[in-house]
């Protein structure tokens, strides 16, 4: 079957190549208005896209099959809209419909491909970069890029800490069994609100501690304590990770438990403080106006850090904050430059909290209960928790996603 469908489908891993390179092509994207709506594929660039529920395609009276239907229906409507010099991604959910969008293209003699999964597949693809890779120290970013999701793996010898490990805990255990690691510990950042931490469960399947810091214990909304295993992160604390050295750095604001954690006074795991072009909101845990000063604080610590220090953050809002180099990663001086947050947060702090507050983006609703999940509270089954996890997060302040989902008040 695989061969049959070679030339004819991407795959994520194919996507995701193209998206960072930024190669034109066109999607098309035949999921429901409200599917589309919540959320869309995203490049380098700004994609073409045209949204197309495949529902209003099919004329079930006068057709007995589903690509003469839509050939029908995309001949009559579609065919001098629709671009002949770039190729047509169609898209759906699964890649089920899709691919009989894309068999009805190309026998309009469209270039067009079918995305293999669809977008429940794009949403959950993984990718791993190195940041070192050297016989003493390896760093690995593991991204989900659909989402803007960021964690890593560090490993000294076989032993490995992970750090804001991310639903689908798989991804780590097969890397350690692959390369003969060990999970020592696992950090989380802060209790998550945009995605379910894959932090408690990566524990429970290794063996290893999990730490987090114990305000970030209480569901900041319920104001219930977390049901999870967990061990208390404090500022200051180390960690050995073979001959390398992990400190925490309590840095509230974006949650009252936020940490950094630092590796050998060099390279700076900025969960959800510092991004690359922005800076983390703080008004997910419903105390905005409260928590921004401390924030302003936290971020002014972080800022004495010294230039050369590499900024690994939990989040990226676009695939055009990736670096050359295919990272998230960049040294906190240039920072200094580039990031509208950071230059705010070097300023006055009433001109800071000012700007944050005008600068929030809409809070989902489903954030409440993802935190509720990540302490705890509840319990998910798989479809659910990719339900929630649906979309792109929006941890970061309005300017890193456009002026589209600023809905500040
Ligand atoms: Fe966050």
């Amino acid at each position: 079957m695989a061969n049959q469908k070679e030339g004819t489908e991407w795959g994520v891993e194919a996507l995701h190549a193209r998206l960072e390179t930024g190669d034109e092509f066109f999607v098309f994207d035949v999921r429901n208005e409200d599917e589309f709506e919540a959320w869309q594929i995203e490049g380098r660039r700004p994609l073409p896209t045209v949204n197309v529920p495949y529902y209003e395609m099919l004329e079930v009276d006068e057709f007995d099959d589903v690509v003469d239907s839509f050939k029908a229906f995309l001949g009559q409507k579609w065919a001098e809209k629709l671009p002949r010099d770039k190729a047509i991604l169609a898209v759906c959910a699964k890649g089920d419909t899709s691919e009989f969008v894309a068999e009805a293209l190309r026998r309009l003699e469209f270039e067009a491909f079918n995305l293999a999964g669809g977008t429940a597949a794009w949403g959950d693809h993984y990718a791993i970069r190195p940041v070192v890779e050297s016989e003493e120290l390896t760093i690995l970013q593991v991204s989900r890029p659909a989402r803007g999701c960021l964690s890593y793996v560090v490993a000294s010898g076989e032993r490995v800490v992970v750090i804001d490990p991310l639903r689908h805990i798989d991804h780590y255990l097969e890397l350690a069994r692959e390369r003969g690691w060990k999970i020592e510990l696992v950090l989380d950042t802060h209790g998550h609100a945009d995605h379910i931490s894959g932090g408690p469960a990566l524990a429970a399947a290794t063996g290893a501690p999990y730490h987090l810091h114990p305000y970030d214990g209480i569901h900041p909304i319920d104001v219930l304590p977390a049901r999870i295993d967990y061990a208390y992160l404090r500022d200051g604390q180390t960690f050995e990770i073979g001959r390398h050295r992990v400190t925490a750095v309590h840095v509230p604001g974006h949650t009252l438990g936020n940490m950094a954690f630092l590796l050998d006074e060099r390279y700076l795991f900025t969960g959800d403080s510092i991004f690359i072009e922005s800076i983390s909101r703080p008004d997910l845990g419903g105390h905005g106006d409260t928590w921004a000063p401390i924030h302003f604080a936290s971020l002014r610590r972080l800022l004495e850090l010294p230039d050369d220090t590499l900024v690994m953050p939990g989040h990226f809002a676009s695939l055009a904050e990736e670096g050359d180099n295919g990272l998230f990663a960049a040294q906190l001086g240039g920072l200094r430059q580039r990031n509208g947050g950071l230059a705010m947060a070097a300023g006055g702090e009433e001109e800071f909290v000012a700007y944050i507050l005008a600068s929030l983006p809409k809070f989902p609703d489903e954030y409440i209960e993802i935190k509720r999940v990540n302490a705890g509270l509840v319990e998910v089954k798989e479809a659910k928790a990719s339900e929630l996890e649906l979309g792109k997060n929006i941890c970061a302040l309005a300017q890193a996603y456009g002026d589209g989902e600023s809905g500040a008040n």
